[in-house]
């Protein structure tokens, strides 16, 4: 028997909804029926996919917000619960990449990886998990990565970073069911996908080699292509969703096969 997807009269956030992976799920929850608050640091990306998704029909609204700003994060919640109120979905999407040797990390670079990536995501948690309670009861999902279970060199800020989101979210989930709050809490783990963010690895490659590495990145996916923002607005959608009301504490890995060996 199937079973449809409806997150209507449901709130729905996602950080860093303006471009790749976030624009998608955005769109993607918002077609499900959710209510969508589309964030981002890059307040005129955000509200693109917030008028987009009004302009299919959805709900949605925009909200300039850096996930670094505990601050942000209340003014961001309160936004949302605002405008559409039962906020129940969660998707700590913002993030970052550096790709640079150990001798090139500096300081700087590794703190704000970490910033970004792990302290933006565990603030998200914080500021959600008992209004997501409080409203019945909700899913949270945090973007790790392949390079939160496996490592790669150049990676080594990023790996840490995805490797302490992966963690993060077991730790929270069992810390959540423990107190009875009806907040579940997963990782999603994406291969290669075809955002910005990977074109921006792409550019940082000399022109030259630039094919070499596309190719090889496709060797990576035994699948035989790379990912696309869709494939990993599915998981997503379905770890909202009550389909996977069973789920928590769970790494659900969507990368094409690159780990299955
Ligand atoms: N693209 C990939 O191959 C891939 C693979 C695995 C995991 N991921 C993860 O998926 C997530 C989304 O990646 P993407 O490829 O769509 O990236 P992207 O660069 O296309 O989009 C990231 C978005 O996050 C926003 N952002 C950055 N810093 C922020 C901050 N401090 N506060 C709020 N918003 C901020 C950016 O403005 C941008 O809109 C990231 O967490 C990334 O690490 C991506």
């Amino acid at each position: 028997m199937s079973q449809e997807i409806d997150l209507s009269g449901r709130a729905a956030m996602v950080t860093g909804a303006g471009s790749g992976i976030g624009r998608r799920t955005a769109h993607v929850l918002a077609e499900a029926g959710a209510s969508v608050a589309c964030t981002d640091v890059n307040a005129a990306s955000a509200q693109e996919t917030a008028t987009a998704i009004q302009e299919a029909g959805g709900q949605a609204i925009s909200v300039a917000h850096d996930v670094v700003d505990e601050a942000q994060w209340a003014a961001a919640v309160k936004a949302t619960t605002d405008a559409f109120g039962n906020l129940r979905i969660m998707v700590n999407n913002a993030g970052i990449e550096l790709v640079k040797t150990i001798d090139q990390i500096s300081t700087a670079d590794f703190r704000r990886v970490m910033d970004i990536n792990v302290l933006g995501v565990f603030l998200g948690i914080q500021a959600c998990a008992d209004v997501m309670h409080e409203s019945g009861g909700g899913s949270i999902i945090n973007l790790s990565s392949v390079a939160g279970l496996i490592g790669a060199p150049r990676q080594a800020a990023y790996c840490a970073s995805k490797g302490a989101v992966r963690l993060m979210t077991k730790a929270t989930a069992l810390e959540l069911a423990g107190s009875g709050r009806k907040v579940r809490v997963n990782s999603v783990h994406p291969g290669i996908i075809e955002t910005p963010m990977m074109n921006d690895l792409i550019m940082g490659v000399p022109e030259d080699q630039r094919e070499a590495r596309i190719a090889q990145m496709h060797a990576r996916h035994p699948i035989g292509r790379l990912g696309q923002p869709t494939d990993i607005a599915n998981a997503i959608l379905f770890l909202a969703s009550d389909m996977s009301d069973f789920m928590t504490g769970s790494e659900v890995v969507v990368d094409g096969g690159m780990t299955a060996n």
